[in-house]
């Protein structure tokens, strides 16, 4: 269940109706989705075949072509630098969309009220549109893996303001961390639909 937060306020919003209509006010989509379909150790291949015909909708709904499974573990090489590559206040040309099998992490949303943050966790699915300005970090776990979607499969580029809002905010992630089986053993995609 994700967790909203407006750390200027200090306001804390758990409630998923109030969570999306707080954010669908902002353009972006707040979705709970099941995950009792898939085993925690099934494959990536395994996911995008249990969820194809979700798949298949978001990509009409929004467009997309292509669809992914990203895998991403303490122990992924690089990961600080791939983390560094999306924790800065940054936009993209296309959606970012993320429904969220395993693990934490928390986006921040610059928006014209101020700053709103979003720790989401397994089961939640979030649609930023285009443009949206925001940034990205996973929590003390460094876990996640997540379908993603794609309107271009050119590449996934983020386009910094450099702004430095982001250096005001702490990522504290404030849910249970996932503590259940690792699932898969590539690193980073490892299957696409
Ligand atoms: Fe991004």
């Amino acid at each position: 269940m994700a967790v909203l937060r407006f750390p200027d306020s200090d306001q804390t919003i758990t409630a998923e109706t109030e969570i999306r209509a707080a954010l669908d006010a902002q353009g972006i989509d707040y979705e709970r989705w099941s995950l009792d379909r898939v085993a925690a150790d099934c494959s990536a291949e395994d996911v995008l075949s249990a969820y194809s015909a979700e798949i298949g909708d978001m990509k009409r709904r929004g467009g997309y072509v292509t669809a992914d499974v990203i895998d991403v573990k303490p122990e992924t090489p690089g990961l600080d630098a791939m983390l560094a590559r999306f924790d800065k206040e940054h936009t993209h040309s296309e959606d970012e969309v993320r429904f969220i099998l395993a693990g934490r992490g928390i986006f921040f949303f610059a928006l014209d009220g101020g700053v709103a943050s979003v720790e989401v966790g397994p089961g939640d699915l979030l649609r930023v549109p285009t443009g949206t300005k925001h940034w990205f970090t996973l929590c003390e776990d460094r876990r996640i893996r997540a379908i993603r979607w794609f309107q271009d499969t050119t590449g996934w580029t983020p386009q910094y303001t450099g702004s430095g809002v982001d250096a005001s905010y702490q990522p504290i992630c404030f849910g249970p961390a996932y503590l259940g089986a690792r699932v898969g053993s590539g690193i980073g995609v490892d299957a696409k639909a």
